[in-house]
């Protein structure tokens, strides 16, 4: 049983969520990795404890509402204490030419993207009401919030749909001084980013770098220390907002 305060990060065994868990395990949170990708988050969960944090790890797959419904009860009940932060990060970004566009490639991102973010704030909110605390931050994209992205109907949807799902559950939330917001990161070194197949790959990435005011793609770490600010009695009065962290691309490229 941990009497630290503990935080959920779905899609944790790499990427944006991986650094998320470090992050959430140096400031002193009790860190509930959890991703499809086992040999990952165990990796992960492992990494926190070496690096003096607490940490575990479990299987969750956000498009089974009884897998994320369970996991959450199940660490809850073993600890006494809800979540006092969940990151609804796990995300799926495939290239689908938009002719090719059929009703199952559509309801798979939907599902993953915009339900899976859903199905974690449905699951933690109950804990979090009877505590009247909580932080939940839903990890968008810019794709959502500005551009749009070719071949990319479906993710672009799921992630405005993100942008909504922020400021919805804010006012539902507030009363219950559970604050929810969102992360919209812009090009950021991970796999999803780095895919040939699905997304900009090595090469389109440097070449987006020429774009982006700061000069460069953002770092998984640097998404990961915003997500902690979130969550930190530093933001104590934001809620419903979507913040755009791209080293300054939305503003600068024309
Ligand atoms: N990398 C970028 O440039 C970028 C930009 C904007 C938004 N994002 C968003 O950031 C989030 C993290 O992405 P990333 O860049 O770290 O990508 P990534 O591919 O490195 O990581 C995605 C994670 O989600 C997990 N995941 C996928 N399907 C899942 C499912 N059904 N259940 C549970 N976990 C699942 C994966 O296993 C993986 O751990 C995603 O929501 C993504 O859309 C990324």
């Amino acid at each position: 049983m941990t009497e630290k305060k503990m935080v959920i990060i779905t899609g944790s065994g790499i990427g944006i969520g991986k650094a998320t868990a470090l992050a959430f395990g140096k400031a002193g949170w009790h860190v509930v990795v959890t991703d499809i990708l086992e040999n990952e988050g165990e990796a992960v969960k492992e990494e926190i404890i070496t690096q003096g944090g607490s940490a575990e790890f479990h299987f969750l797959d956000v498009t089974s509402s009884e897998n994320v419904s369970s996991v959450v009860n199940s660490v809850e009940k073993s600890h006494n204490q809800p979540f006092a932060a969940a990151i609804a990060n796990a995300g799926i970004a495939h290239k689908v030419l938009f002719d090719d566009m059929s009703d199952e490639k559509w309801a798979h991102t939907l599902d993953v993207d915009l339900t899976g973010e859903f199905r974690l704030v449905r699951a933690v909110t109950p804990g979090m009401k009877r505590a009247s605390c909580g932080s939940i931050v839903c990890v968008s994209s810019v794709m959502g919030t500005t551009y749009g992205w070719h071949d990319h109907v479906q993710y672009n949807a799921a992630k405005s749909g993100v942008v909504g799902l922020v400021r919805g559950l804010a006012c539902d939330l507030g009363s219950h001084g559970i604050r929810v917001n969102g992360l919209a990161p812009g090009f950021i070194r991970t796999a999803q980013a780095l895919s040939t197949v699905h997304s900009l790959g090595p090469e389109g990435l440097e070449k987006a770098a020429e774009y982006i005011p700061l000069g460069r793609i953002g770092e998984a770490d640097e998404m990961a220390d915003v997500i902690v600010f979130m969550c930190s009695n530093g933001a104590r009065y934001l809620t419903g907002q979507t913040i755009i962290v791209d080293g300054g691309v939305t503003v600068g490229r024309y």
